[in-house]
């Protein structure tokens, strides 16, 4: 169904503009030039054939309406930040739902209402090209860190004119976007890979040919029924190297970041990243599907089919391109990509949280980030737009960098999750809801790397009635397979593997041991640590640890690896007691599984204590010239009689079609807006400890984009922070700390990366209901957004929302 049609357009009109909009440079990303004025004789059309000087001729008629003037004084037109051009056109689709596509070039500072100018003059927008990036940046060279190539341009392909005004019609070719039919959907053409450029194969594609030692599942469920295509977590998922090739495949024969290493080289200064030039290309498609994770089948969106998701791979320094395609269908949904604990520096728009540094992915578009591996480690990537990711947009990334312990064998990621039976948007609806026994909504079962094994005569979260009530126009009926496959790992003896571990779930505080092994911690989130030796690791949702397992124990060859989350409602605690995966050494049957016993047994809702941990780079945060923010959270009834989170007392909820750092980089700071917006200033303060009060009885993980920060200090039992902090000389750094139900935590740092950063609740639940706030920091430094950048998402977006219903239920980011 692929048609050209000629569209409706409209424009604010110039009068209402007081007149002054018309005579500043603007952007480069849409220039029309009118002549020189001449208020008698109207320009000769010909003058405006600025693209295309062919007139469609059914183009002539569609001049009508109030929109889409300019007054005859004006001398020159330009779409710019203050103009608003909009296109719209509804193409009904096969199938019964009608979609809008559309096309929009938009601005951040222009009123809300499309069809009406701001009521008075906007101010002029920068007449420079701006700086893509601050000074020293990583990437002077590269090309910079534009969107891809498409740009829904507009053709302006006739003008009438008469002496009041001038009318502009303009022309697109719309390609119906069908998802039952055959035609591909307008979006962007992502620029991919430079042809001969290497970039890590990922995991998800069985490996081709027979091989001796590989199985995937095929009962009680096959692996696809399991888990889409997703190779995690069996014997057919490969180890992980020291380090990749270059860009042309070659590998590199002594580390590429050279003698840097995790004491000599603090990774949140520029210059001690050994950027490379090189660049890993990725290429996402979200799609809906349904899964048996646990034995229980489910709606689920799945990132290339996988869950979880293929792993993204960099060197230390390397530069990361994703493309991310929204095939989510139906019902449609927004969708945008978060890259945990990157630091973004200068590239503050590519953070993926929808309302603060983007727009949404409008359905059926794409989006390219492009992000500096700053820091390395290993962390995680999930979806930000609603409680989305627990539906599967979720998985791994590894940056390799030095190591402070040595190692063998990278195992590579174990993931761990919370999982739910029903679609999210059920899960949401109680999150959000008035039973406070819901609040969390409490999990059916634990995954380790996507797998697990639901018992199917418990009763469960939701079944057949829960789906009927969801909001997923899915065919699936309650079905529940026993015995499903758990993980397995492949150990060799007397050798030392390197697990990357993160807590990708929704809500619950994981505690993981294993069998028979004691576990050295060398980093957590992204901070390298001193190497020591524990019994578990506790990680709250988004809280990685990279820990170093000695396969010494001989008194059997094959093992369990358990994780649980104990602890109850406050603690996320899950209605499975644990979950297992199996560990065999070299020659192990792997048809059996082990019998070993759980060691530790640890059920405490808190991290590490702090003063055991400590960054192996030392650094001393001085939080007695800082800027000190107190916060408050609480959990209380709304006048609707609907549960809310709220930090000082004011709940979160995103929208999506202004997002604050888009409004913060055009140097509008003053944030005189909705105050659900919960966009805090923290100045030019070099640097802020934010004092968190928990007043609830649940613990939060809370994670702050953009940095680490120094956890000065934790509390308990309703006490407050008496301005003390753990070794103060080196406190523990991270991206994601738990605070302590009824307690507190001080978490201090560098305000060195000015833009907007989220600082929220990482339990999903939570910050569907709000508990969330975004700092904007430096608000004058904020780099200027490359116009591509911003055009790509809230152009489609906007458009996709004017013409459909968003369903928010929840804050929304
Ligand atoms: C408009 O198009 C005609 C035909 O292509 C060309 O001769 C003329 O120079 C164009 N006018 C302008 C202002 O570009
Ligand atoms: C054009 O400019 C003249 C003089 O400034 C003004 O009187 C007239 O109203 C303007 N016309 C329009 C349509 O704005
Ligand atoms: C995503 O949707 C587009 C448009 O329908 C289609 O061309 C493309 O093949 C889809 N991608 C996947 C992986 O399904
Ligand atoms: C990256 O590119 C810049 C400019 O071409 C060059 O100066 C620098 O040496 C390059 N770095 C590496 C590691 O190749
Ligand atoms: C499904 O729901 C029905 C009615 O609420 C309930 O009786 C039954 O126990 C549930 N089944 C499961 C597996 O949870
Ligand atoms: C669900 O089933 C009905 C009736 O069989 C069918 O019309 C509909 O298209 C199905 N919906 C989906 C999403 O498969
Ligand atoms: C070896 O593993 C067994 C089984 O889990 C356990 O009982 C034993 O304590 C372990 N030995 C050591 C030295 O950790
Ligand atoms: C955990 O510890 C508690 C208290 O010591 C004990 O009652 C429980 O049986 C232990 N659980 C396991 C699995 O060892
Ligand atoms: C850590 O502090 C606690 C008290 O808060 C103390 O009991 C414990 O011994 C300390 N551990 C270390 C390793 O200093
Ligand atoms: C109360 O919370 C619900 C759920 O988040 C929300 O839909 C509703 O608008 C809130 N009511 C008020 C008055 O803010
Ligand atoms: C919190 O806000 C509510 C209104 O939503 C108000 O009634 C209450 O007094 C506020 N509490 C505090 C401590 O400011
Ligand atoms: C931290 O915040 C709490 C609650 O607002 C306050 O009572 C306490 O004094 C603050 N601590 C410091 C050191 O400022």
């Amino acid at each position: 169904m692929r048609r050209t049609v000629h569209l409706a357009a409209f424009a604010a009109t110039a009068a209402a503009w007081g007149g002054e909009w018309n005579d500043k440079g603007g952007d480069d990303w849409e220039h029309y030039s009118a002549p020189p004025q001449q208020q008698q004789a109207p320009p000769p059309a010909a003058y405006w054939n600025y693209t295309s000087p062919s007139i469609p001729s059914s183009s002539s008629t569609s001049t009508s309406s109030q929109q889409y003037a300019w007054s005859s004084n004006v001398t020159q037109v330009t779409f710019k930040t203050t103009t608003r051009v909009v296109v719209t056109e509804t193409v009904s689709p096969v199938g019964s739902e009608s979609y809008s596509t559309s096309w929009a070039e938009s601005s951040w500072a222009a009123s809300p209402e499309v069809s009406s100018p701001p009521a008075s003059a906007p101010e002029a927008p920068s007449t420079s090209t701006p700086p893509l990036t601050e000074s020293g940046s990583p990437f002077p060279q590269e090309s910079s860190p534009v969107a891809p190539e498409y740009t829904p341009s507009p053709v302006v392909t006739y003008i009438e004119t008469s002496t009041e005004a001038v009318y502009v019609t303009v022309d697109k070719t719309v390609t119906a976007c069908s998802p039952s039919g055959t035609d591909a959907c307008p979006g962007p053409h992502p620029p991919g890979p430079p042809s001969g450029s290497w970039s890590p194969p990922g995991y998800g594609v069985p490996p081709s040919g027979p091989s001796s030692d590989c199985s995937l599942p095929t009962s009680p469920l096959t692996n696809e029924e399991q888990v889409g295509n997703s190779l995690w977590g069996t014997t057919c998922q490969p180890t992980f190297p020291k380090w990749l090739p270059d860009e042309h495949g070659r590998p590199y024969e002594q580390a590429p970041w050279g003698d840097r290493n995790p004491k000599n080289s603090d990774p949140t200064h520029d210059s001690d990243i050994p950027y490379s030039n090189v660049t890993r290309y990725y290429e996402f498609t979200v799609t809906r599907g349904s899964i048996s994770a646990d034995g229980v089948v489910r709606d689920v969106m799945l990132v290339n089919n996988q869950f979880p998701g293929p792993a993204i791979e960099a060197n230390w320094g390397d530069m990361i391109e994703i493309t991310v395609h929204n095939n989510i269908s139906y019902p449609l949904e927004g969708t945008a990509i978060h890259w945990h604990g990157f630091l973004q520096r200068g590239s503050n728009w590519f953070d993926g949280v929808p309302s603060v540094s983007q727009c949404p992915i409008a359905p059926f578009h794409s989006y390219t980030y492009r992000i500096p591996a700053q820091l390395y480690g290993s962390t995680w990537y999930h979806a930000h737009y609603s409680a989305q990711y627990t539906a599967g947009v979720v998985g791994p990334i590894i940056v390799y960098g030095p190591t402070q312990q040595s190692y063998d064998i990278d195992i590579g990621p174990v993931m761990l999750s919370d999982w739910y039976h029903i679609p999210y948007f059920s899960i949401v609806s109680d999150a959000v809801g008035t039973d406070l026994s819901e609040i969390p909504p409490t999990s059916d079962s634990l995954l380790i790397n996507g797998r697990g094994r639901f018992d199917c005569s418990k009763p469960s979260y939701g079944n057949d009635t829960e789906f009927l009530a969801s909001h997923v126009n899915a065919n699936l009926t309650w079905a529940c397979t026993d015995g499903a496959e758990l993980s397995k790992f492949k150990f060799q003896p007397g050798k030392t593997h390197r697990l990357r571990l993160m807590n990708i779930g929704a809500d619950g505080i994981q505690k993981l041991t294993i069998d028979g092994h004691q576990m050295t911690v060398i980093s957590y989130d992204y901070v390298p640590t001193t190497p020591h030796t524990v019994d578990f690791v506790t990680l709250g949702v988004g809280q990685r640890a990279d820990v170093l397992v000695t396969a010494n124990n001989y008194t059997t060859n094959m093992f369990w690896m358990r994780s649980s989350a104990p602890g109850g409602p406050s603690c996320g605690g899950s209605n499975m007691g644990e979950v297992m995966a199996a560990i065999y050494y070299e020659g192990a049957d792997t048809t059996i599984e082990p019998t070993t016993l759980r060691g530790s047994n640890d059920t405490l809702c808190e991290n590490a204590p702090l003063n055991t941990t400590q960054p192996e780079y030392s650094i001393t945060p001085n939080p007695q010239d800082a800027y000190v923010f107190d916060i408050t959270l609480s959990l209380v009834l709304n006048s609707t009689g609907n549960y809310e989170w709220r930090m000082n007392n004011q709940t979160f909820r995103a929208n999506f079609n202004y997002p604050s750092l888009m409004l913060a980089a055009e140097g509008n700071t003053s944030f005189p807006y909705d105050p659900q917006w919960q966009v805090h200033n923290m100045g030019s303060n070099k640097s802020v400890v934010l004092n968190v009060t928990n007043l609830t009885p649940f613990a939060h993980p809370f994670h702050l984009h953009g940095h680490n920060f120094h956890v000065l200090n934790v509390g308990y039992n309703g006490s407050v922070w008496d301005g003390t902090a753990v070794n103060p000389s080196n406190p523990m750094r991270r991206d994601v700390q738990i605070i302590p139900m009824a307690g507190w935590a001080a978490l201090s740092f560098e305000s060195d990366n000015p833009g907007v950063w989220p600082f929220h609740c990482h339990v999903a639940w939570h910050l569907s209901g709000g508990l969330a706030m975004n700092l904007v920091t430096h608000a004058d430094q904020i780099p200027s957004i490359p116009s591509g950048t911003k055009a790509d998402t809230c152009a489609d977006w906007d458009y996709y929302s004017n013409n459909n219903v968003v369903d928010q239920i929840d804050a929304g980011s």
